[in-house]
């Protein structure tokens, strides 16, 4: 054979490399030594640590290591450019961004090249994804300053925003944190993953390029204690953190109680799911992308294969031949698909999972042939004959790992993918549209990909459920995550709780024993697991009725009755909308009742607490069937979907004060989006609540919708902030207690609101739509691909 005919038959590739000129003369230029960029100056370096090529290990740059001292001085200057930056019409702001946004255009094929000598991901994809991304972002966000006071009446922006980042996408998740954070007003302290800085060293060259006030955005490098500086720094007001889960929970915790905002965007383990009918071809290409994407350093990548049965040896058969041209090596070789981790820590990481996974039973295929020998890279692998338990299926692996089950229906795929602690992503591949619109729901997760994957877009949310965190980046939820309502600042604290000397009273001889109060558990009356009762006092002292004493028990019976009840988020919102109607036509029908029993406990006519019930149930039924999603228009052929979900079994711990309203307002915006209810009423005066549920069994609420446990805020609290049943949790009540149902929700990252010991006048108007509305919910993106 000639030559051209040996290159066909073999289809070998030569060397196509990227130069590294101009990031080397850049680096040069900086001899290549960083300190870091606060208040629009460069500190001098002082301990440092390197930056390294993890290609071929040369060290690149070394980088100074921020003590909480830096951390302390980036806090300041970002505080005393707050003013002016937040002070700047949206216009001026937006003019900020889309100078950043074409800076980094201008300067894109540099900004490519360092990422990938830094990171070791291939320039196709840093010079292809990452970089046009990240211009996108700027762009998307220019757009939002400027429309900010139209689009978010009445919000004002956090103030200093605390950034923490990973390495896998360094300057996109700059990007996906700065963007939102500087259109709304923030001013920002960013703290880049230690493996890869220098991209966020060369973005801080570009805000002084475009004259950005100083101290608007200041970069601190250093590893994981300068990010707990920042986290723990008393003058931040929101962190915004993209990380591992174990270092997510930390930061929870850490937060607990402070009043910070809080976003989280953590790990995941993303169920990539293929049906018979699916057209494999495109399937085996989408997973290609979905798991050697970024060597599978991706926290939503595809990797948990799910076949379906019938299909499976062919579709494996296909894996493996694709997985065979699979080029791994030089990231900055133009035609290589697979680069290299991004340090050997990780690779280790890997290889012991490997280990444990192989030793549970796994079977690892790897394609032949060979990987450079220096350097951080990993074969791209396939494992198989794994159960759900096999740690390979059960751990994020961060790495080109995939693993593969197969299942028989939709159902078993449903159940299957759903089978994690994490709920970041999924993808389907499926020709029959009915079939994968009817999945997608169905999957757990805050974006789905159908006949597609690994797809962004700047005006479409991404973010995580369950322990793959909470909050979203991107398009109008992202914006929002950056603002907070005006008012929330104005709040002031709570009254304490007058508190009345109880009239002695014999407890056997209430004359109220046959009155005792059940508690309300999955549509039934229940009598307390303790055994015990508690009396309830009047405003004058009086024992006026007693109540169960509610205990971890009855709790665990009442989410369990909650969970089986979780069909009411995917009844019509029309349904849900009669039904609430029906609330409170039937609470309106026994008001002077209602009224008789808040007087009796708390000595007030209870007459426009009852009113303002009753209309708070209206409004939300007219809210049942509103407040839904959004239709978005991607730059490429493919619609987003936003759908508004509910977050599930919420815990609602009613305030203290208005014994019906301060449950009702509060429960009335949970039920009108789909979630189903564990509700703790006031302590004090819980009897408005437990006649409630007569109102309940008179308005077809299905059973366990809402249930009902009575006793001591603060215990039955802690155990809903640790179950891990429950999937949101509100609290209205003090300042400790807030803190203690923030830090005992780390368990699973439930999304929890709390009062904080600050008064909230539930019965104001502000609270009669979207506050809680979207407190209460969480959107899910489905991405769906047009045209033939
Ligand atoms: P990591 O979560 O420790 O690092 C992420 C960022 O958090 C870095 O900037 C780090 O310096 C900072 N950090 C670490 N400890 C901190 C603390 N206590 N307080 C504040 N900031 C802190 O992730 P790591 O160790 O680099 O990677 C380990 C594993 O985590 C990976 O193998 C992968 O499974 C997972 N991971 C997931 C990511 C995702 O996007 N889902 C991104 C990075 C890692
Ligand atoms: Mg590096």
């Amino acid at each position: 054979m000639n030559k051209i005919a040996q290159i066909f038959e073999t289809l070998e590739y030569g060397p196509a490399p990227e130069t590294a000129d101009q990031a080397n003369a850049w680096l040069d230029s900086k001899n290549r030594l960083f300190g870091h960029f606060i208040d629009g100056t460069w500190t001098a370096p002082s301990k440092t640590f390197a930056s390294t090529n993890p290609a071929n290990g040369d060290k690149l740059a070394d980088i100074t290591d921020g003590t909480p001292a830096d951390v302390d001085l980036a806090v300041a200057a970002a505080r005393s450019a707050f003013p002016l930056w937040s002070g700047l019409s949206g216009y001026e702001r937006g003019k900020f961004l889309y100078s950043i946004a074409r800076m980094i255009q201008k300067h894109s094929r540099l900004f490519a090249v360092l990422e990938t000598m830094d990171n070791g991901k291939p320039i196709r994809e840093s010079r292809d994804a990452d970089i046009p991304l990240v211009a996108r972002h700027f762009y998307h966000h220019a757009g939002w300053a400027t429309h900010l006071q139209r689009e978010f009446p009445d919000h004002v922006p956090y103030g200093v925003c605390g950034q923490i980042i990973p390495w896998n996408f360094p300057l996109l998740m700059l990007a996906w944190k700065i963007a939102p954070a500087l259109a709304a007003g923030n001013t920002v302290v960013l703290k880049p993953a230690e493996f890869t800085s220098l991209t966020a060293l060369l973005f801080a060259e570009i805000c002084e390029r475009v004259g950005l006030p100083k101290g608007v955005v200041n970069i601190v490098t250093g590893e994981g204690d300068t990010g707990a500086a920042l986290v723990n720094h008393s003058d931040v007001d929101k962190i915004a953190f993209t990380g591992s889960t174990e270092v997510g929970k930390i930061i929870r915790a850490a937060t607990a109680g402070t009043g910070k905002g809080l976003s989280l965007e953590l790990g995941g383990k993303s169920p990539y799911i293929v049906f018979e009918d699916a057209d494999l071809d495109s399937a085996v290409e989408g997973l290609v992308e979905a798991i050697w994407f970024n060597q599978g350093q991706v926290c939503c990548a595809g990797s948990r294969l799910l076949v379906q049965e019938s299909i499976e040896e062919r579709f494996i058969a296909k894996v493996k031949k694709r997985m065979a041209n699979l080029r791994v090596g030089d990231p900055l070789d133009k035609s290589v698909d697979i680069g290299a981790l991004v340090a050997p820590v990780q690779v280790e990481r890997i290889r012991d999972l490997m280990k444990r996974g192989v030793a549970e039973g796994a079977v690892v295929y790897e394609p032949d042939g060979q990987v450079p020998a220096n350097g951080c890279f990993l074969k791209p692998a396939l494992v198989t004959n794994v159960s759900p338990a096999n740690t390979l299926v059960a751990e994020e692996i961060f790495g080109p790992i995939l693993v593969a089950m197969s299942f028989r229906t939709p159902e078993e795929a449903v159940a299957l993918a759903n089978n994690t602690r994490y709920g970041l992503a999924a993808t389907v591949w499926s020709e029959n549209i009915n079939l994968a619109l009817d999945i997608a729901p169905k999957l757990k997760a805050g974006v789905v990909w159908i006949n597609g994957t690994n797809q962004f877009d700047a005006a479409v949310g991404f973010g995580g459920y369950k322990e793959s965190g909470f909050g979203r980046e991107g398009g109008r939820e992202g914006m929002s995550a950056y603002l907070r309502p005006k008012w929330e600042k104005d709040l002031t604290p709570a009254p304490a709780p007058v508190s009345v000397p109880a009239q002695a009273a014999n407890l056997l001889d209430t004359g109220h024993l046959d009155q005792t109060a059940k508690m309300y558990i999955g549509g039934k009356q229940a009598r307390p697991d303790s055994g015990y009762n508690r009396p309830v006092h009047g405003a004058g002292g009086a024992l006026v009725g007693e109540v169960g004493d509610g205990n971890r028990k009855d709790i665990r019976n009442a989410v369990e009755a909650a969970r089986a009840a979780l069909g009411w988020g995917t009844t019509a919102a029309h349904s849900r909308a009669q039904i609430l109607y029906f609330l409170a036509e039937n609470l309106d029908y026994r008001r002077d009742e209602f009224a008789a029993r808040i007087k009796a406990q708390t000595g007030e006519d209870g007459s426009k607490e009852v009113a303002q019930s009753v209309e708070r149930l209206f409004a939300f039924a007219g809210w049942a069937d509103k407040y839904d999603g959004a239709v978005h228009n991607p730059p490429m052929r493919a619609i987003a979907a936003a759908m508004v979900e509910s977050l599930g079994v919420m815990g609602i711990v009613a305030p203290p004060s208005r014994p019906l309203l301060g449950s009702i307002a509060l429960i009335a915006p949970a039920l009108a989006m789909g979630n189903t209810v564990v509700l703790v009423p006031s302590e004090r005066s819980p009897l408005s609540m437990t006649d409630f549920y007569q109102v309940l069994e008179t308005s077809d609420m299905p059973s366990g919708v809402v249930n009902i446990v009575t006793g001591e805020s603060l215990s039955l609290a802690k155990t809903l902030a640790e179950h891990d049943g429950v999937d949101g949790l509100w609290f209205a009540g003090s300042a400790e207690g807030s803190e203690m149902v923030e830090k005992a929700s780390v368990g699973n990252l439930k999304q929890t609101w709390t009062s904080r010991g600050l008064y909230y006048d539930l019965a104001d108007q502000r609270f009669a739509g979207d506050y809680f509305l979207g407190k209460a919910t969480q959107v899910k993106n489905v991405w769906i691909p047009y045209g033939a």
